[in-house]
């Protein structure tokens, strides 16, 4: 016997994917049921050869469904996950709404798998920010060998982070700059994105630092370490899908360039592409599609006693996202619920 699974947000961005991903990984499922707001009663979506008709969230009764994974914002999550809590459906949330809910595990599986045990507390767990999953994926096992005191990282994010709306911006807008008279003012985003890139995702804290750029260092923590200090800054570049990121590493013990390729090209969920040659590394348009966080550009930085740089390029609707939700669902399967 399979898992009965919900897939809430299904008509979204996130939502889409987890169903492909569901489909692609053959997750044991007996029925997938894909629910989204009243606006797209029965909109079709795609589950493998199969296609869905997508149901209202309000009124529906989790009872007897194993697992929901939520794409559909913090303020509809609110409403609906601790419906589907209570009615016994453990759910997999990718808004930020819980991750810093010290009850709450917030899983990367190739990195924190143990703390699946903690989705008993609330019969919630959390999906980490998307800039967040990749970089931790690609730190971890550096971490292991040779404990990372601080990480400065620059991020270069697609707009699919921003949703649909953000996807339809940018192509709107640079449609718009060839044809006079339909211009696309910024609505989505703070200032033009299309031929731009914008230093600023989510809110400005009192800090200075935007809640992104907060949350990188906060979900770090609570998933890998501590005692990890993180400084981000984020950045919203005009790419459809696949997030950048510059990181710079300080360890408290030397590592050399050489042995961080050999462990990362060992590690879990890592493909590491690195040539000292033109085109030598993977950009964000040739990992769309793709499981893995692709790691380039690594070498040693002098500047530091125990440095690295390193480049990490990831599908953010992916590992950033979708594929993260449904590793989770399979390691919840595997370790825990054990049905299929
Ligand atoms: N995109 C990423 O890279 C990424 C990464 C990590 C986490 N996330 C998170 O994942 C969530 C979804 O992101 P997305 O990019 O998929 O957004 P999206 O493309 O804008 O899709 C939003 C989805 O949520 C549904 N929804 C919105 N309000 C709802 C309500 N009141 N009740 C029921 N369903 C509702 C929408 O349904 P309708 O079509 O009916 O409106 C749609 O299916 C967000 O919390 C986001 O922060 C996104």
């Amino acid at each position: 016997m399979g898992y009965k699974v919900v897939v809430a947000g299904a008509t979204g961005n996130v939502g889409r994917e987890m169903l492909n991903i569901l489909a692609e990984r053959q997750f044991p499922a007996d029925e997938v049921v894909a629910l989204a707001s009243r606006r797209s009663l029965g909109t079709e979506v795609s589950y493998g050869d199969k296609t869905l008709k997508t149901k209202d969230i309000e009124g529906f009764d989790f009872t007897g469904y194993d697992i929901a994974l939520f794409a559909i914002g913090s303020d509809a999550t609110k409403i609906y996950a601790p419906i589907a809590a209570s009615q016994g459906c453990v759910v997999i949330d990718n808004s930020s709404l819980y991750r810093y809910d010290p009850e709450i595990p917030l899983i990367v599986p190739e990195v924190n798998p143990d703390a699946i045990e903690d989705y008993r507390n609330k019969m919630i767990i959390a999906n980490p920010n998307c800039s967040t999953a990749q970089m931790v994926v690609a730190l971890k096992p550096l971490h292991d060998r040779a404990r990372i005191k601080r990480v400065v990282v620059s991020t270069y994010q697609s707009v699919s982070g921003a949703g649909k709306e953000g996807i339809d911006e940018l192509w709107d807008q640079t449609k718009g700059m060839y044809v006079p008279g339909q211009e696309v003012a910024p609505k989505k985003f703070q200032k033009q994105i299309a031929f731009n890139v914008i230093p600023q995702i989510d809110v400005f804290l009192d800090s200075g630092d935007t809640k992104e750029e907060w949350k990188m260092a906060a979900e770090t923590k609570k998933i890998m370490d501590t005692s990890i200090k993180v400084t981000a800054t984020c950045v919203r570049v005009p790419v459809f899908v696949g997030h950048s990121e510059s990181i710079n590493v300080e360890f408290e013990d030397f590592l050399d360039e050489d042995e961080a390729r050999d462990i990362l090209r060992e590690a879990p969920g890592v493909l590491v592409v690195d040539k000292r040659e033109p085109g030598g590394y993977v950009t964000p348009v040739e990992c769309v599609g793709d499981f893995a966080t692709f790691v380039s550009r690594i070498r040693q930085d002098v500047t530091v006693e125990n440095g690295l740089n390193l480049w990490c390029v990831s599908d953010n609707l992916r590992k950033g996202a979708a594929l993260n939700t449904v590793q989770i669902a399979e390691l919840l399967g595997n370790r825990v619920l054990k049905k299929g």
